[in-house]
Order: C-alpha cells, then sequence, then structure tokens
C-alpha cells in the first residue's frame, strides 16, 4: 500500500482539510511542458487549464449558449435529486471527486439533508485554494454539515485508510469530467473509487452522450471565442510561469469530434511556422506552419459505454436520469 504522509489542519469543528501525500511522484507543470511539447504529436495535459484565469475562464465557458453540459446536469439535479438522494439508505456519507461547482452540489446537500439530520461530505480536490474556498463557504450555508475535504490527487487519496468514510456512501464524479480522461485512465480512476467503497453504496457520475457533429462541435467551439480564450490561456500560462514568447495571435482553437472514438479533441494550431522560446525551461521549439498542439480530449457516451464501464470495474448501472432535451446523463452505478 501507499506511505501514509498526510497533514489534518482542522480550521473548525465542521471542517477539516487532510493534505494526503502523493504515493509516486507526480510531474510538475514544467516536466510536463517539456515532455508534451517536445513529442509527436505534440500535447499539453489538460489538468493545466485551470489557473486562476483559467478557472474563470471555464466558468464563462458553462453559461455560454453552445455549451449545453452544466445547464443540462443542473437540470437533472433540480428535476431528479430528491430521487437520486432516496436511491441509498439513509444517512449516508457524500464522497466528491473535484471539489464540486457550488450550485450542484450545494442541490444534492440540500436534499440528503431532506432525508437524514445531519451530512458528512468527503471532497478530494488537487487544488487546495479551490477546496479551501468551496469548503468553507458550505460549511456556512448548510448547519447540519460537516467535511472533510482533501487537497490531493484522486488516486493518492482513493483505496487508502486516509479516507475515512462511514458507510453507506454516495460518491459523485459529476460535470462530465470523467470525459477528459482516457478510456484507460477512467478505468483505472473506476476501480480506484471502487476501492473505497463498499457493496451496496452507489457513484453517481455525469456524463455527455454521443449526439450529431454539429452541436458537439459547437460546445468546444462557442463564436463568442470563450472557449479560444480557455484553450489559449494555456499558452498564455506557459508564457507567465516559464518566460515564454507565445504569440497567442499566431496560433487557432480548433476542434474536432473523432466518431470512432467518440471525443471531441482541441488543439491549439500554429498559423505560419514560427520559433518559440521558453526561457526558464531552456526550450527552443520549432512550429511548422499548421502544427497542433493537442490539449483535450472530451469524450462523450452512450449508455452502453457507460454500463460497461461500470461493469469493468465492479459497478452494475442502477438508473440513469435525462435532462428534457436528452443530451446529458446522470447514472447512479451502485458497488456489487
Ligand atoms: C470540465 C472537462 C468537463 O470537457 O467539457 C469545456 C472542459 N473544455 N470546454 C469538457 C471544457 C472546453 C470540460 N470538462
Amino acid at each position: 500500500m501507499h506511505p501514509m504522509r498526510s497533514t489534518l489542519t482542522r480550521i473548525s469543528d465542521r471542517l477539516e482539510i487532510v493534505t494526503a501525500s502523493q504515493p509516486v511522484h507526480v510531474a510538475t507543470f514544467g516536466e510536463d511542458v517539456v515532455l508534451g511539447l517536445s513529442s509527436r504529436p505534440r500535447t499539453l495535459p489538460a489538468k493545466y487549464f485551470y489557473d486562476d484565469l483559467g478557472s474563470t475562464l471555464f466558468e464563462a465557458i458553462t453559461k455560454l449558449p453552445e455549451y449545453y453540459l452544466t445547464r443540462a446536469e443542473t437540470e437533472i439535479l433540480r428535476e431528479y435529486g430528491w430521487e437520486i438522494v432516496r436511491s441509498l439508505d439513509a444517512p449516508f456519507e457524500m464522497l466528491e471527486l473535484g471539489s464540486g461547482s457550488a450550485i450542484k452540489t450545494r442541490l444534492l446537500i440540500e436534499e440528503t439533508l431532506r432525508v437524514q439530520r445531519s451530512l458528512h461530505y468527503c471532497p478530494i480536490d488537487i487544488s487546495p485554494d479551490a477546496l479551501r474556498e468551496s469548503a468553507a463557504s458550505l460549511v456556512a450555508s448548510f448547519s447540519n454539515l460537516s467535511i472533510t475535504g482533501y487537497a490531493a490527487d484522486y488516486f493518492a487519496v482513493l483505496g487508502t485508510p486516509d479516507l475515512a468514510l462511514k458507510r453507506p456512501v454516495l460518491a459523485l464524479l459529476l460535470g462530465s469530467n470523467i470525459g477528459n480522461y482516457e478510456p484507460e485512465q477512467a478505468h483505472r480512476l473506476l476501480l480506484a473509487v471502487a476501492s473505497s467503497l463498499r457493496g451496496g453504496d452507489g457513484l453517481l457520475v455525469g456524463a455527455d452522450l454521443k449526439k450529431d457533429r454539429e452541436t458537439l462541435e459547437l460546445a468546444y467551439n462557442d463564436p463568442t471565442g470563450v472557449t479560444a480564450a480557455f484553450n489559449k490561456n494555456m499558452l498564455a500560462r506557459i508564457n507567465r510561469e516559464f518566460g515564454g514568447d507565445f504569440n497567442l495571435h499566431a496560433f487557432d482553437h480548433t476542434v474536432h469530434y473523432e466518431e470512432e472514438r467518440g471525443a471531441v479533441d482541441s488543439f491549439l494550431q500554429a498559423r505560419g511556422a514560427q520559433y518559440v522560446r521558453l526561457n526558464d525551461l531552456d526550450l527552443d521549439l520549432e512550429f511548422q506552419d499548421g502544427e497542433r498542439i493537442h490539449t483535450e480530449s472530451s469524450y462523450k457516451f452512450s449508455l452502453e459505454d457507460l454500463e460497461n464501464f461500470g461493469a469493468a470495474a465492479g459497478f452494475g448501472l442502477a438508473k440513469t436520469w435525462f435532462d428534457s432535451e436528452k443530451r446529458f446523463s446522470l447514472n447512479l452505478f451502485m458497488r456489487n
């Protein structure tokens, strides 16, 4: 098992933050930039979108008319949250991967507190700031809520004795975040979640559904250019943090839905041949005209895909809820 070296910070009588040690070496942003930009095809990991500006740009994306995902998932929670929380035996505890958008987690906590008098909620989030902020605002809103937040990589917490949960547990993986993982990684993530759960525990997964190319490509390439800014901020962040001279005007945001994989891929494509230097990483790059950097894959799912993913990790799909336009799904898996 993993060496257990975690620090517990008690912030109030209802809020504690655990900073868990990483089980293995996790690459730094700089290491990933050097590796990704030196390989062919060039890539940058999507997790680095979310610095301060990137998180704000993502918030703006969720308000775009073309980006239906967040609205659809919120609609499902408003409509069926009552039914979702009644699918488990109360009282249960809640585990969330990602500290969750304010509105969506709030809806579920509110519904849960209708079926039990108190709730222990355990979010895991890689960003200590996001975790602390959202946790503090939640305990301030709900007097019967206590939170143990884990500031760590999911894999550093799941399945370890660090994670102290009383059964039964409802685990949450919302926002189609599962879509950002390659299928093999998504499988490993579900296995890791399964290792923290027992028979009868639930896992609620928000997953975007396969649909026509036009709708999907527009959701990731809005005409206002917010998603383009979100994507280009990756280069801006590299400029800021590593003394780089990427010319943001000389890269285009492009997206392509690859139907066979069921994934919308996002790229930054060089407009014209150009040289780029990242001073602090001592890295010189030469881009050909039209050369692309892959920055993200957003996988889309059929119900069959979801059932198979669950089954492979020891989960049965108990129920799926949809928004009124059937664009997005919330799937309740039960641990066998
Ligand atoms: C937060 C990963 C679910 O892939 O739909 C939105 C991120 N990227 N627009 C997604 C994103 C471009 C989003 N996830």
